[in-house]
């Protein structure tokens, strides 16, 4: 188990999708477990492979915020099967896109398939924040970040601070 690096905007790998895991593995198990460990200490509330640099199809999330109780959840091959509604996720963030929030458009409720770590398949209905955290993950893993669904000038402000930022 390790904390692995998180690749942060603009970096290219995070634009691939990624591909569908056919054989969980004890690569994959490691995987997962180091996924875990770099979510907890970022902290964040989910992570998506693609962000440690891996082109497969996981996301693990936590709901419940890490100083109460951890309870991992792992989803491997997430597919979205249904949504409706719609809802404003504000100030919504990414561990890969520093220093930046900003409101966006999600469905309010979803319903997610895909397999646990066991390889079992798994129904997730979710809304409000878990089905937000949900969506924002499974964006990472088609090769999307949440800056994707805001203007083309609020993406651009957006790029011209982070060039500032890393001047200084
Ligand atoms: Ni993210």
């Amino acid at each position: 188990m390790a904390i692995r690096k998180i690749l942060s905007y603009p970096d290219k790998f995070l634009r691939q999708p990624t591909n569908p895991v056919l054989d969980i593995d004890g690569v994959i198990q490691e995987i997962i477990d180091d996924m875990a460990d770099t979510m907890y200490d970022a902290p964040g509330a989910g992570l998506a492979a693609i962000q440690i640099g891996c082109d497969k199809s996981i996301l693990v999330y936590d709901g419940i915020p890490a100083d109460v109780k951890r309870s991992l959840k792992v989803v491997i091959n997430p597919k979205i099967v249904d949504s409706e509604g719609q809802l404003i996720s504000e100030n919504e963030g990414c561990l890969s896109v520093p220093e930046y929030m900003a409101d966006v458009k999600r469905a309010n409720s979803i319903l997610v398939e895909g397999f646990d770590r066991e390889g079992k398949p798994l129904q997730i209905e979710a809304d409000g924040f878990l089905a937000i955290v949900l969506q924002h993950e499974i964006d990472h893993l088609n090769g999307k970040l949440f800056i994707d669904h805001l203007s083309a000038l609020k993406r651009e402000l957006y790029k011209r601070r982070l060039k500032k930022m890393r001047k200084k």
